[in-house]
């Protein structure tokens, strides 16, 4: 094998790990650096901080072109490419909090030999603003590349060795190059192209799922009013070249660390520039409505929730992830807990994250304990798991016979044959 550039990644989060790993797998040395000292004892000891699978195994296998620091020379020192992925979460104002990009880019030395590759989400025109800095601090040969990522949690091991394509932005310099070198085994289609389009690449991206989410979501509540079912018109639309299949599933809406931030950072990014983006106004709104319409299903069931046990099957954002950031079962908890309910919650892996932000709620150690006693059960997350559950045994278990399934995860008709109630989502 031809010898690979060495690399630096700032930040071990799910970005900066998986592309970490990702590249140690294509050859390549990575140096990983973080502020937390401990995350990078533990990394050192091959303790994986996130539940990702495939993630530990890859990490395990390369742990000789793996190094882990907090010293952010020690990437200077061996790799001319630094990759930025540091988080940048959503502020109070819907923009995104960029003082930990802002630290990385501080931290630059003059050099006419590196470049910053920003794999992190930021608004457009942040490479512009970095570039205007590096002249300003004196440090105007310090090339700059956008190089945004597009792995999804639970999968992003394998979105990273097989991606759909790799955007790559810069000025046609050589930092550009070798960022293309670095990614031409994969093979896979690219698009290189300017700055500041490959920032908004990301960005729009991302608000054109989520739009497809709320879409299929809006449809699916048509559908209850008049007798369709969601599931029908998903695959006769998904059929549709044109549309597709994917991400028409309808559901109690998005959560995760994207898609609700990067929408509302695009509304607001317009927003800043002075353009009202409308369409993504509704995206938003659908989706907030969307956790809340299963708490109207509850009261057409069961009448006031005062005093009535409900159980969530699931709580992380989306099945194979501990994540619980943004994630529907928040919003669905908090709303049932002031409706008088109690609620008792079970979920394969995300209990640990979700104890961090949910009070007052029970958790259950596995799908039966959680329906024990339950006058109403909601699938919250589509956990392989829960669609092999025994639902005689569900039904045997609970106080009441209602299943509301937030996924459209579940066989109806197994579930009405154990004697429950089964409702799901924009189903006839
Ligand atoms: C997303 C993007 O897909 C990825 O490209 C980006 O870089 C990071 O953000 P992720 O947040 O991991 O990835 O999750 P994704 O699989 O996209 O799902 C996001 C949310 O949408 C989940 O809550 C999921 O349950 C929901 N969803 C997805 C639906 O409700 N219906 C669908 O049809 C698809």
């Amino acid at each position: 094998m031809a010898q690979r550039e060495p690399i630096g990644v700032v930040g071990t989060g799910y970005v900066g790990l998986v592309t970490a790993a990702g590249f140690a797998e294509l050859g390549n040395e990575v140096w990983c650096i973080d502020i937390d000292a401990d995350k990078v004892a533990r990394l050192r000891q091959g303790e994986i901080p996130i539940w990702e699978p495939g993630l530990e195994e890859l990490v395990a296998k390369h742990r000789g072109r793996l190094h882990f620091s907090t010293d952010i020379a020690d990437a200077l020192e061996h790799a001319r490419l630094l990759f930025v992925a540091v988080g940048t979460p959503p502020t109070y104002s819907g923009d995104p909090d960029l003082g930990a990009v802002r630290a990385v880019v501080d931290a630059m030395p003059a050099s006419d030999h590196h470049a910053l590759v920003m794999k992190s989400t930021v608004p457009v025109g942040t490479g512009a603003s970095i570039k205007r800095h590096f002249v300003e601090q004196g440090k105007g040969d310090f090339r700059y590349v956008s190089c945004p990522e597009f792995l999804k949690e639970g999968s992003a091991v394998k979105d990273f060795l097989h991606p759909d394509r790799v955007v790559i932005g810069d000025d046609g310099d050589w930092a550009g190059d070798a960022v293309v070198d670095l990614y031409a085994p994969l093979d896979a289609p690219l698009v290189r192209t300017d700055i500041a389009s490959a920032e908004m690449v990301k960005l729009a991206a991302n608000a054109f799922l989520a739009t497809k989410i709320s879409f299929i979501n809006e449809i699916a509540n048509v559908c209850e009013e008049t007798g369709a079912d969601v599931l029908e018109v998903a695959r006769g639309m998904g059929l549709d070249d044109r549309i597709g299949p994917k991400f028409l599933q309808a559901g109690i809406g998005f959560g995760g660390s994207c898609f609700p931030k990067d929408v509302l950072g695009l509304k607001q990014l317009a927003g800043n520039s002075g353009y009202h983006f409308q369409l993504l106004n509704a995206v938003i709104e659908v989706n907030e409505l969307q956790k809340r319409r299963v708490i109207g299903k509850l009261h057409k069931h069961l009448g006031t929730l005062v005093g009535k046990r409900i159980a969530l099957l699931g709580l992380a954002f989306k099945p194979n992830t501990d994540d619980m950031r943004e994630a529907s079962s928040l919003v669905l908890s908090a709303r049932l807990q002031s409706d008088g309910a109690t609620v008792v919650a079970y979920d394969p892996v995300a209990e640990d994250e979700a104890r961090k932000l949910m009070s007052g709620i029970e958790f259950a150690d596995d799908a039966l304990g959680a329906v024990r006693g339950a006058d109403a059960v909601v699938l919250v997350t589509e956990w392989g798991e829960f669609k092999e559950l025994d639902f005689r045994e569900v039904a045997g278990a609970m106080a009441g016979d209602v299943l509301i399934d937030g996924r459209n995860a579940l066989d109806p008709e197994a579930v009405r044959a154990a004697g429950l109630t089964y409702e799901g989502i924009g189903r006839s």
